[in-house]
């Protein structure tokens, strides 16, 4: 039987070392969880991508189930001042909601008298759209998934959204508050 050196067998088992090390790990462990509609899932509100594609859990009669994601196109701004409301309808800390029109189209919106002045925001809540309205403590709350918004700034106060809303230049004048749409 041929001899091997001690150097020889120090480097083969270094390099089956280094082998086991990098090699690929089974496809099966790399594949994502396929996500279907009508498959099961457990957190209604989560989303998830797979194939391309953003699936939502929701509740349905027979469980919490996964369907495809609603998406909702933001509101395409356009440079028109829009009125909203007279000045005096909206009192310090307090927050209103409107639909307002502009180029042909409606928009839901919320606008806030803060101590810095009035702001106003899309209604369309960044997780699935659902409309949020005026809740209690200077907050917005969409009642669709929970999530809740800082009135004052849009700012996310808790998810499942992640994005603050779609905020509107505000300005006010002559009496009248308008936003920029
Ligand atoms: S649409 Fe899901 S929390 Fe608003």
């Amino acid at each position: 039987m041929a001899k091997i050196s001690r150097r020889s067998l120090l480097g083969m088992v270094s390099t089956g070392f280094v082998a086991f090390l990098f090699a690929p790990t089974s496809v099966d462990a790399l594949r994502e969880p396929v996500v279907r509609v009508g498959g099961s899932c457990r957190k209604v509100g989560r989303r998830k991508t797979s194939g391309g594609k953003t699936f939502e859990c929701v509740k349905t009669p027979n469980g919490n189930k996964w369907r495809r994601a609603k998406t909702t196109p933001p509101p395409q701004p356009t440079t028109s001042d829009v009125k909203v409301f007279a000045s005096s309808e909206l009192a310090a800390g307090a927050s209103k909601i409107a639909v307002v029109t502009s180029g042909g189209r409606n928009y839901a919106v919320v606008v806030t008298r803060t101590s810095n002045g009035v702001v106003g925001f899309s209604r369309s809540c960044t997780h699935a759209g659902a409309l949020v309205s005026p809740g209690p403590s200077g907050r917005l709350t969409c009642l669709a998934h929970g999530s809740v918004f800082n009135a004052a700034t849009g700012a996310v106060i808790e998810g499942p959204a992640e994005i603050a809303l779609t905020s509107y230049k505000v300005s006010e004048r002559d009496g009248a508050i308008y936003l920029k749409i």
